[in-house]
Formats: C-alpha cells, sequence, structure tokens
C-alpha cells in the first residue's frame, strides 16, 4: 500500500464515480482503463449528460427518462453526477469532452462557478445545453426548464388559499442554484403587496444549503423557536426541504395543522399531501422535459440550430430557451395527474 503516489481527494473521488456511473450509462463498457473505448459507434451523436447529483428522488427519472429518448433518437450518452462537488462536474465535463462527446447537457450544481464548462466545452467547439437550472455568466447555447417563477407563484398561491394571512416562513432552496432565486421570486411576486398592507407577516426568509432536508429541519427548528412557534404558514421551495420542516413541526405539535408547500410531486411528497400532513406539491412532468431536451441535444450534436420561442438573460446574454408548465398538486387531484400519467403509482401512494 505504501508506495501509491498520493492522489488528490477529488480525483480518487472522480474516479470512484467514473466507475460507478459509467456502470449506469447506456454505452457499452470497452474497459474502464481506455476512456474513448466506450464509445462504440463513432457515427452516433454523443451526448454527455452532466447532472449535480442523484440525492433528490426527481433526478434518477430525469436520468432514466434522457437517456431513453436519446437512444431513440438513434444516440449514446454517458451521465455522470458530480454529488454536489463543483470541481468534481468540471473535471467530470473534461473527461467527457476528451472522450469525444458532440455536446454537454448539464444541470450545474453552482449556477455561477458552472460558467467554467461553457468555456472549456466552447474551446474545444462543444455546444453547451443547461438543463432544468441555468448556468449564469456564461455563453450557454440553450436552455431548458420549467417557468421556475410560476413555481413559486403556485406554491405561495395555493397556500393563501389554506392561510390569507398570518406569520409566514419561507424556507428556500440552495442559493448557488439559480432555481432556488427564480421560486423564491415568485412566491414574493404573490406575497409582497400582502407583505406591504401588512396582512402576511414574513417573520422568517431562509435559504436552504445544497437543498439538504436536515439543514430545512433545523432552519425551521430556528423559525419556530424564534417566534415562539407563532408560524401560521410555510413555504418550502420543494418536497426535500418540506419534509424537514414538517418533521421540525411534528416536534412542536403544529404537523398537519400549519400548511406546508413543496415541490417535484416525490412519492413522499405526494403520500404528505393525501394524508394531510403537507397542502401542495409541484409535478414537473419530467418525461416532457426529457423528450424536449433530447431532441435539443440530438439537433445541437448534428450541428443544426435550434428555434426557441423564449429567452432568458443569463447575466452576460440572452439565452435561447424553452419553458415547460409545472402543476399545482393537491389532495384534489392527485389521482387525476400523477396517477394518471404514471408518474407515481396509486398503490405506493395511497399505501
Ligand atoms: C432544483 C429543481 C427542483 C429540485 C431541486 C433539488 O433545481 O428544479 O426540482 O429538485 O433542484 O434538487
Amino acid at each position: 500500500m505504501k508506495n501509491i503516489p498520493k492522489m488528490s481527494l477529488t480525483s480518487l473521488f472522480l474516479i470512484i464515480v467514473m466507475i460507478v456511473t459509467a456502470g449506469c450509462s447506456s454505452t457499452e463498457k470497452a474497459s474502464s482503463t481506455n476512456h474513448s473505448k466506450l464509445i462504440t459507434d463513432d457515427s452516433k451523436p454523443y451526448v454527455g449528460f452532466l447532472l449535480d447529483t442523484l440525492k433528490d428522488e426527481r433526478w434518477y427519472k430525469d436520468k432514466a427518462l434522457f437517456e431513453e429518448e436519446i437512444k431513440k433518437l438513434g444516440g449514446q450518452v454517458k451521465t455522470l453526477a458530480a454529488n454536489g462537488l463543483d470541481e468534481v462536474q468540471i473535471k467530470q465535463a473534461q473527461l467527457l469532452i476528451e472522450e469525444g462527446v458532440d455536446v454537454l447537457v448539464v444541470v450545474p450544481h453552482d449556477a455561477v462557478i458552472s460558467a467554467e464548462i461553457v468555456e472549456i466545452a466552447h474551446e474545444a467547439g462543444v455546444k453547451v445545453v443547461s438543463y432544468d437550472r441555468l448556468i449564469k455568466n456564461a455563453d450557454v447555447d440553450y436552455y431548458i426548464s420549467f417557468d421556475n417563477e410560476k413555481v413559486g407563484e403556485i406554491q405561495a398561491t395555493e397556500i393563501l388559499k389554506k392561510v390569507p394571512n398570518g406569520n409566514f416562513a419561507y424556507i428556500g432552496g440552495a442559493e448557488s442554484d439559480n432555481n432556488a432565486i427564480l421560486f423564491r421570486q415568485g412566491a414574493m411576486k404573490v406575497l409582497q403587496p400582502l407583505i406591504d398592507n401588512g396582512t402576511v407577516k414574513l417573520v422568517h426568509d431562509q435559504y436552504t444549503d445544497d437543498w439538504n432536508p436536515d439543514i430545512a429541519k433545523e432552519n425551521m427548528k430556528t423559525a419556530l423557536s424564534k417566534n415562539g412557534n407563532a408560524i401560521n404558514a410555510v413555504i418550502a421551495a420543494n418536497d426535500g426541504t418540506a419534509g424537514g420542516v414538517i418533521e421540525s413541526l411534528a416536534g412542536v405539535g403544529l404537523a398537519g395543522t400549519v400548511p406546508v408547500s413543496g415541490q417535484d410531486a416525490e412519492l413522499e411528497g405526494v403520500r404528505r399531501v393525501v394524508q394531510g400532513l403537507q397542502t401542495m406539491t409541484v409535478y414537473k412532468p419530467i418525461n416532457l422535459l426529457a423528450v424536449k431536451s433530447a431532441e435539443m441535444a440530438i439537433m445541437v450534436a448534428k450541428g443544426e440550430e435550434v428555434k426557441t420561442d423564449k429567452q432568458i438573460n443569463n447575466g452576460k446574454i440572452d439565452v435561447p430557451a424553452v419553458f415547460l408548465d409545472p402543476i399545482a398538486i393537491t389532495n384534489e387531484n392527485v389521482r387525476d395527474t400523477v396517477i394518471k400519467d404514471g408518474y407515481l403509482n396509486e398503490a405506493d401512494v395511497f399505501k
């Protein structure tokens, strides 16, 4: 063991991620030592899919559905997840570029730091599609996501239906994620007029590092103790953070009494909605996102231009964009939406 050369933690982690994710990717495995051999058919468009993490339930769906669509369109794809580490995500981009990808589809961990991925990709003549989350301050080629401000508007609107006034807490997502900024912006668009006229008092307002449910739980504990448990409603940015918030509310006997929002229609999130512990979640049909982004990726890989009907300024340029519609889920429409679409199955939800 002694004569193994000292290897940086990142490189060691990267090799472990490579070995693990190489097992998941749909391309044939030649031998793990010679990366370029992993690509079996040079005539097929080769798509690199870079995920921030596989920690949240939805990203497994994104991975499976996107890979399936790329294959259907005659392409080949490799997916790598960075486990929330920026330097690993940049290294993974370098590796896929060296392997000869024709396009990179990226879910950035950090909206600003990931700009480096666009730079190194463009130096190699590889275009970049920002998937679900926007890469800021870079010449991103295309962006595809859901209308993220609308997500926030839907969350605030559904909560106000239950509690039209009182003390509100906002438990946001990761500030490094541009979506978390947009979700909060959308919620505040609805709440601000009520805050201005004193109907609603925003007694706690905090982002959650890395979307971590345990951190959301601690932040909610702070909010409760800071306000003598006098909190009437919580806008939590996704189901993960909502789960943490509801655990804290349970700790003071308020779970099911204080309305809480969520997002992603995770199984546990929807189960809490039908049990009355969580007021709502936001369903984002990922199959639509996967289909449209795979079409986009294959066209870009073939050097074709993609027509888009929208654009968004990322701090450097107006990025051509496609936005899909999010859907509010409450106890009333669970069967007509996520169950009917086969996104979740009835037995699991109503177990
Ligand atoms: C956001 C995404 C959400 C949520 C979150 C945590 O960017 O839009 O759906 O899952 O990340 O991973």
